[in-house]
């Protein structure tokens, strides 16, 4: 078992109906909100709520509601100007990842003194010049689609329109002071976004699964019944949207899936290095990334651990492991984790995306002027060169 260093400060008010002391906790927080958001519609009852509470709770606010998939570096800067002419104390997150990732990197915008707002990320592993935030204005994140985590922890994925690229920012000062944790927000988010979000929060989890350490029990078992409890509860919120139960389940997943307690000792993402490649190259939504990248790699990478493929069969899969070998159950595993993600609509294959094999030998390249380390490999347990990442990529076909 590894050892760590674990610190999360953020402050959780979870389940149905907290919505309604989102003033009250804003109030502690300071008087005058940024709300960053989408103008879509999408959210626009759930905002114009939040504009009510604030008021109720004597809390000036204003809207900033240019947030699209992906944050772009360029409109976060828009924001920190937006934010510092409405003179704000803290910011306010809503919605999905992006907004939360918005809401962060704007906070830290405000109070960012090392020049341009991309410095702030780590737009590459092999040669990080990146200056991270230092502080940033106190944040209250409030997500209606459960999957990055962002609401507790310290990451900020953003990406770069200009320079085509999508990376993180990562600092202390990116952890929100109070997140507020509604399923009843999620009620209504279309089943592709809610599958999606549900396949990204497995990814975080699994990531860290199979190319983490070899020898940590509890651990496995908490990556395990998390995977196991999204794989048991998306089905049936897909069936009944307004189950409160099963969509406090995918909330509180997705919360735990990356806060910290599903990778304690360990911080692998690979599969999240070729996933941002092929959004940001290809316009493949997130979720629908990982869950093309997730059964090619499992199954490159099956043979090396058998024991761990056949319980992620077992536990998450729930498939009888009687009279099987390690091998033949890691095999049935994986084809039936394929076979979930693609009965909840979303795609598994590059090919569904219209990504060909001549499109290969560009992903490889965007992933290693992003994401290769200084020995030339994808950071992973094992470690993957370029020929395996393009080997992967051709069983994603
Ligand atoms: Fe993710």
């Amino acid at each position: 078992m590894n050892g760590f260093t674990y610190h999360n400060p953020v402050k959780v008010v979870f389940g149905n109906g907290t919505f309604a002391q989102a003033g009250e906790e804003a109030a502690k927080l300071g008087k005058r909100a940024f709300v960053v958001s989408y103008g879509d519609g999408s959210v626009a009852g759930t905002l114009a709520r939040l504009a009510e509470l604030l008021d109720a709770a004597g809390v000036a606010s204003e809207q900033f509601l240019e947030v699209v998939p992906n944050p772009p570096i360029e409109m976060v800067a828009r924001g920190v100007e937006r934010a510092k002419a409405f003179g704000a104390d803290f910011v306010i997150g809503i919605g999905g990842g992006s907004a939360m990732d918005a809401a962060k990197a704007v906070a830290a915008g405000v109070l960012y003194t090392h020049g341009d707002l991309w410095n702030m990320v780590y737009a590459s592993h092999s040669n990080v010049t990146a200056q991270p935030p230092e502080s940033a204005l106190p944040l209250l994140l409030i997500p209606t689609l459960p999957a990055t985590g962002s609401e507790m922890n310290m990451c900020s994925v953003v990406s770069s329109t200009t320079r085509g690229k999508k990376s993180y920012i990562w600092a202390d000062c990116l952890f929100a002071k109070t997140a507020i944790l509604d399923p009843e927000l999620t009620y209504t988010l279309p089943p592709f976004q809610t599958a999606c979000g549900s396949v990204d929060a497995i990814s975080h989890v699994l990531e860290i699964y199979i190319n983490g350490q070899d020898k940590s029990d509890l651990l496995h078992e908490w990556q395990l019944g998390l995977m196991r409890t999204i794989v048991e509860n998306l089905p049936v919120v897909l069936k009944n949207p307004t189950d409160p139960d099963a969509r406090a389940e995918l909330m509180w997943c997705a919360t735990c899936g990356l806060n910290g307690w599903a990778s304690p000792g360990d911080a692998w993402t690979p599969m999240h290095q070729v996933g941002h490649v092929l959004t940001s190259r290809h316009g493949i939504n997130h979720g629908s990334s990982l869950a093309i990248v997730m059964p090619a790699w499992m199954d490159y990478h099956k043979a090396l651990k058998p024991a761990r493929y056949a319980a992620f069969a077992r536990k998450v899969m729930g498939i009888c492991g009687d009279g099987k070998t390690d091998a033949q159950l890691a095999d049935e595993g994986i084809a039936a984790f394929r076979a979930f993600i693609k009965e909840c609509g979303v795609p598994t294959t590059l090919s569904e995306k219209g990504v060909t094999e001549a499109d290969i030998p560009g992903i490889v390249e965007g992933v290693k002027s992003v994401s290769f380390n200084a020995d030339g490999v994808l950071s992973s347990n094992p470690p993957v060169t370029a020929e395996a990442l393009a080997e992967i990529l051709k069983k994603a076909l």
